[in-house]
């Protein structure tokens, strides 16, 4: 029964108490519109909207990634099989744009229209950032720019939409929609290349994930993406030939790879590359969302 698997999902009922998510999503959403002056019970179906259109997409990608861990429990698709999965997904994405509609109880119409369009936009463009990311994994080289085009789409757009929503709750302008907006995509494109940094050199402990996975698939995440632009090196040669077999990578491979990052300076380079979009989040004038947003990434990797 979906039912049955979208608790699972989540760990609740008998499957719980489970690890949680991080809902920084959600918590966008609600600090936005609140800080803003509108009312938490305003900002509520919005921010469940976004969490859940999020956990959709989790469903999906572990099933496009074979990734069989999430949140230090087995994935859904690894316990209920793929089919089943990628249904159960497509129903939680369902219930996003109807939690969405529930706004109609504090919002006009044109405003949770305008909510729920933005909020497809983005599902749209996620879609295509998963399809480049996986389009990625027998490319044999992809430059840092298009790697950003495919962080922005995954990643970003989802991350700018939360705040735009939480802004719409707040019933403000266009420029004020747009400039949170902005800084939601900002962080988006950080966040994601500090998720591929936890990806390769965090533990399983900090992440809930199996470490490692992004190299087993020849994902182009932001150190390897970056290492392969560097001039002619050995460590760089190590990563290219190993990029270049064309299969699913041994445990041995991988950790040479992972070696050859660290020689060549991926990790601290992926560190720099963060930097810079955080600081379009550090001019914003929102001092709460700026401290918020900053706090989330200082944990160590
Ligand atoms: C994971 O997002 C997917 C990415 C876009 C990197 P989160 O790290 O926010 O996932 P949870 O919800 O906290 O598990
Ligand atoms: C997640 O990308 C992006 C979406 C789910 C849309 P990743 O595949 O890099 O995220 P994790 O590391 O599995 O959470
Ligand atoms: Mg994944
Ligand atoms: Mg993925």
């Amino acid at each position: 029964m979906i039912s049955d698997m979208l608790f699972y999902h989540f760990g609740y009922g008998d499957y719980g108490p489970a690890r949680a998510g991080k809902r920084l999503r959600p918590q966008l959403v609600m600090r936005v519109a609140t800080s803003e002056g509108a009312s938490l019970e305003s900002a509520l179906d919005a921010a469940v909207a976004v969490e859940l259109l999020h956990n959709y997409s989790l469903v999906h990608d572990d099933i496009e990634d074979r990734d069989e861990l999430r949140r230090g429990r087995r994935t859904l698709w690894s316990v209920y099989g793929i089919a089943q999965a990628i249904n159960a997904g497509d129903a939680m994405c369902a219930v996003t744009f109807l939690a969405l509609l529930h706004a109609r109880k504090y919002h006009p119409s044109e405003r949770v229209v305008a909510m729920v369009e933005r909020l497809h936009e983005a599902q749209r463009v996620m879609c295509d950032g998963q399809s480049l990311d996986l389009e990625f994994e027998s490319a044999r080289f992809v430059d840092l720019e298009r790697y950003d085009r495919m962080i922005a789409a995954k990643t970003a757009a989802l991350f700018e939409a939360s705040c735009v929503l939480g802004a719409h709750c707040a019933q403000l302008g266009d420029e004020a929609i747009r400039t949170y907006g902005a800084v939601g995509r900002a962080y988006g494109m950080a966040f994601q290349i500090r998720d591929d940094v936890l990806g390769i050199w965090g533990s399983a402990d900090a992440t809930g994930k199996v470490r490692g996975n992004d190299l087993v698939r020849r994902k182009w995440s932001f150190p390897v993406a970056w290492a392969l632009s560097q001039p002619p090196s050995a460590a760089r040669e190590v990563v290219e030939q190993t990029y270049a077999l064309g299969r699913p990578l041994e445990h041995a491979e991988v950790s040479r790879v992972m070696d050859a990052l660290e020689t060549l300076g991926a990790r601290e380079a992926a560190v720099r590359a963060a930097a810079e979009p955080m600081a379009a989040v550090e001019r914003h004038a929102n001092g709460e969302l700026r401290a918020f947003l900053l706090e989330t990434l200082r944990e160590a990797v």
